[in-house]
């Protein structure tokens, strides 16, 4: 297997479900319902990872997109809520509906681009999609801004397997300092594209 060390070039040889977020240092993604930083880099990075395959998130974290960038274009979007009828309101418009986590991991798998699912959160869905998760891609930003939401902890069935920059950090062209990581469960194989 090679290692990539810029894991925004990585490719998958064989079907992943795979976890994106953004972190602070101590594991903060949310506040307040949305992120506490913005760095342009990072929502790049997760275009480029995401197009072309199923995402799955909680009501949520579809909520905090804004109404004009949801659904997200080029992915099918699948949202979980247990709110009954929720799929049928003017928010839901534009996603797949399901109130079950499980479901939507299948449905995300039979979906366009499928051999790949990203979830994408928030706190809640990704502390339950853990365990059927291989991959998780982590953009770890250098800041200690506090929040609400928390990473969830990856177990020692996960191990590193890259990152860009190998040592240190990018830097945004607004200052933030951030790097891209990338970590796998057991025998999850990636090569970079030619
Ligand atoms: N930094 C990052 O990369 C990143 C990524 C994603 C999100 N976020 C942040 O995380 C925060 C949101 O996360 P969160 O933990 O509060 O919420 P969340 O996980 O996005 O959504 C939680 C909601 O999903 C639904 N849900 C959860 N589990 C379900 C299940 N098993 N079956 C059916 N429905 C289920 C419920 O919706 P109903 O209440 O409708 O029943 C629940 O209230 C925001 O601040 C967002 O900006 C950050």
């Amino acid at each position: 297997m090679s290692t990539p060390d810029s894991p925004e070039l990585y490719r998958f040889t064989q079907p992943i479900v795979g976890m994106i977020w953004a972190q602070t240092n101590q594991g903060v993604i949310g506040a307040d319902g949305g992120m506490p930083w913005q760095l342009p880099e990072d929502m790049a990075q997760f275009k480029r990872v995401t197009m072309g395959h199923p995402v799955v998130m909680g009501r949520k974290t579809w909520d905090s997109f804004p109404a004009k960038f949801r659904p997200l274009p080029g992915r099918t979007n699948i949202v979980v809520t247990r709110q009954e009828g929720w799929g049928s309101t003017p928010g839901a418009a534009g996603a797949v509906v399901l109130d079950s986590l499980d479901q939507a991991l299948v449905e995300a798998q039979l979906s366009p681009g499928g051999n790949e699912v990203w979830v994408l959160g928030g706190g809640q869905v990704f502390a339950q999609a853990m365990d059927s998760c291989n991959v998780a891609a982590i953009t770890v930003i250098n800041t200690d801004v506090p929040g609400d939401t928390q990473a969830p902890a990856l177990g020692p069935e996960w191990s590193f397997r890259g990152a860009s920059p190998v040592k240190g950090w990018h830097t945004s062209r607004n200052g933030t300092e951030y790097r891209f990581t990338l970590w796998a469960k057991g025998e999850t194989e990636f090569v970079a594209p030619e």
